[in-house]
């Protein structure tokens, strides 16, 4: 028989949609207990990408040593203190979800505790709730508020007016940010992921007058990065003749400064579509989310406009704009609360919507 249902506020979460093997408990949706990452980033970083099976098999791996380490952490001795176990049920890739939501319907049976399904871009929102253990307790972000999430896979605006409520403002019409980074990464023959090594890159770019073109798409909030990436092929082709991904070996300085200017037109277009929503919604603040959200320049160029407006920023600390396991226990707890449960028929969704 099913125990009743205990309102202690913590959430054991589990994350596994792409390549982090991510585990967490966090109480009532705020404050991390413990989270636990462990990265494949190496593991992908020899085929220049993800290969699904790679991933999954890799998840199977780190589970249950990643499981161990995070009850250790949150000195987590009586499971019967847990309210629910959530877990991510799309969207990413289907073997991987598949490993991480099967852990999740274990524990769940096994400790009689209730299974919350939970929305990965919804988890990349609420890590702007986040606290870290020690952290100085600070309010919440204040509703209504606009957020931006960009990730390898997504990159969205939505309104929230409230918990759990979002409405579409716009949406990448092609690649996400975060696959643009990963792309022009290979262009210019960076490891993977391409993001954080274009960061590394851009900040030791001399020449900063190299200007790509802005896809602004008219008034909507709408994204779109192929063509940005095209431009970045044609300009190196230009030059040397080819890219990185041609086999060509390119001189650093290229690299550095056709990696300044990519950022620079990336962030410009992301920082000012947001600040666009904000104003045009009244938000009472912006949030940032996704692993592109670690960017240093975005984070600086939207921090200024949101200055500027008056509006308070949150952008969590790059290492919870990442995927990890607390993001998804933030988002659990207010789907637990909202009644939000799964049957141990819980599949993954692959390709699973915010908001439409
Ligand atoms: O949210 P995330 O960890 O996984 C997905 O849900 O996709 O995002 C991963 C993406 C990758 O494309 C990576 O290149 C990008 O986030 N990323 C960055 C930075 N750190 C990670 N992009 C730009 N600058 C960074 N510092
Ligand atoms: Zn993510």
């Amino acid at each position: 028989m099913r125990a009743m249902a205990k309102r202690s506020g913590l959430i054991l979460a589990i994350e596994s949609s792409c390549d982090e093997t991510a585990l967490a408990i966090v109480d009532s949706g705020r404050r991390i207990h413990a989270n636990v990452v462990a990265s494949q980033a190496s593991l992908h970083a020899v085929t220049g990408g993800i290969v699904p099976e790679v991933a999954a098999r890799a998840h199977l791996r780190w589970m249950l040593p990643v499981l161990e380490r995070t009850v250790a952490d949150a000195g987590l001795d009586d499971w019967a203190a847990l309210e629910a176990v959530a877990v991510t049920e799309g969207p990413g890739l289907a073997g991987s979800l598949i490993v991480g939501i099967t852990l999740a319907k274990t524990l769940a049976f096994l400790h009689d505790l209730p299974l919350v399904p939970v929305n990965h871009h919804e988890g990349h929102i609420y890590a702007a709730w986040l606290l870290d253990p020690g952290e100085a307790d600070r309010d919440p972000p204040s509703f209504p508020l606009v957020a931006l999430v960009v990730s390898g896979g997504h990159t969205f605006l939505v309104e929230m007016r409230d918990h759990l409520e979002y409405r579409l403002l716009g949406q990448t019409v092609d690649d996400a940010a975060g696959e643009a980074f990963d792309k022009v990464g290979r262009l210019l023959g960076l490891p993977y992921p391409g993001g954080p090594a274009i960061q590394r890159a851009a900040a030791e770019a001399t020449a900063r007058d190299r200007r790509f073109p802005r896809a602004w798409m008219g008034e909507r909030g709408d994204f779109s990065f192929s063509g940005l990436k095209t431009a970045v092929r044609r300009a190196v082709t230009d030059e040397v003749g080819g890219t990185a991904d041609d086999g060509v070996s390119l001189p650093p300085g290229l690299v550095a400064e056709v990696a300044w200017a990519f950022q620079d037109a990336v962030v410009d277009v992301l920082a000012t579509k947001t600040a666009r929503a904000a104003e045009a919604t009244g938000a009472r603040a912006i949030v940032l989310g996704g692993g592109v959200a670690a960017n240093s320049a975005l984070r600086g160029r939207v921090a200024e406009l949101a200055d500027g407006m008056g509006v308070p920023l949150v952008v969590p600390r790059p290492g919870l704009c990442t995927d990890n396991g607390a993001m998804i226990g933030a988002a659990g707890f207010h789907r637990a609360r909202a009644g939000a449960r799964a049957g141990f028929d819980l599949d993954a969704r692959p390709s699973l919507k915010l908001a439409s």
